[in-house]
């Protein structure tokens, strides 16, 4: 099954995508992750979306669209993948349907832009493995510490408060038009993001299997 999940920044997607992947047995793809990666390890793809990024800004379709080619021919997606992340843009959708990707559903997770600039703020990254945590909602068990590698968590440079206005803003006026684009293909299904993490994922496990 290939999937994208859909939301504004902190709505939730890539903490629901990392719950399906496990249960479906098949990769999350986050673009967001590899961006970081290359920005971490300085290629020039990295040094080129460093600065969109800081500011809240989306990298320029031409650059995440190879990212994401090349990603999804890898093995590991042959039996189906949840983008998380990617699409952002109509431009970005249109490539992947001529690339002659079939999407099976799309599930958007909504959650008020108020209770987002709420959540951001606690949220917490590994700056080894890039895996979320929230000091509120998904503590690690060591404060600090990474759960899974053991490396320092810290907090992303785009999470401040005025960078997630930005981002937020960003995806009213270029993401947002997605949900008609999908909407109107039968795509899209609207799951209503809950106070606690499990919570939305029951509905989300849900929705997919219906
Ligand atoms: P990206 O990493 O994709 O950031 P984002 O979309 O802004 O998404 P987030 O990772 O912030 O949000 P999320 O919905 O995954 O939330 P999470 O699950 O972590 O992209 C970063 C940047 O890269 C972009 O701004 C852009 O510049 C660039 N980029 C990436 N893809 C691109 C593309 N396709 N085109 C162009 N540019 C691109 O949850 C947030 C926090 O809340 C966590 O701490 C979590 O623990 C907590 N939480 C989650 N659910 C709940 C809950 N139910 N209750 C309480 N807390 C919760």
């Amino acid at each position: 099954m290939n999937m994208i999940f859909l939301g504004a920044p902190g709505a939730g997607k890539g903490t629901q995508a990392e719950v399906v992947c496990k249960e479906l047995n098949i990769p999350a793809i986050s673009t967001g992750n590899m961006l970081r990666e290359a920005v971490a390890n300085g290629t020039e793809v990295g040094l080129k979306a460093k600065a969109f990024m800081d500011a809240g800004d989306l990298v320029p379709d031409e650059i995440i669209i190879g990212i994401l080619k090349d990603r999804i021919a890898q093995p590991d997606a042959k039996n189906g993948f949840i983008l998380d992340g990617f699409p952002r843009t109509v431009a970005q959708a249109e490539a992947l349907d001529s690339m002659g990707v079939q999407i099976d559903k799309v599930v958007e997770i909504n959650v008020a832009d108020e209770k987002i600039t709420a959540r951001m703020s606690g949220r917490r990254v590994c700056e080894k493995c890039g895996n979320s945590y929230h000091i509120e909602f998904k503590p690690t068990k060591v404060e600090g510490i990474c759960d899974a590698c053991g490396a320092k968590v810290v907090q992303r440079i785009d999470d401040k408060p005025e960078t997630v206005q930005a981002r937020l803003k960003t995806y009213h006026e270029k993401t947002a038009p997605l949900k008609d684009y999908y909407q109107s293909r039968g795509k899209l299904v609207t799951v209503e993001g809950q106070e606690e993490i499990a919570d939305t994922s029951k509905l989300v496990l849900a929705a997919i299997k219906n």
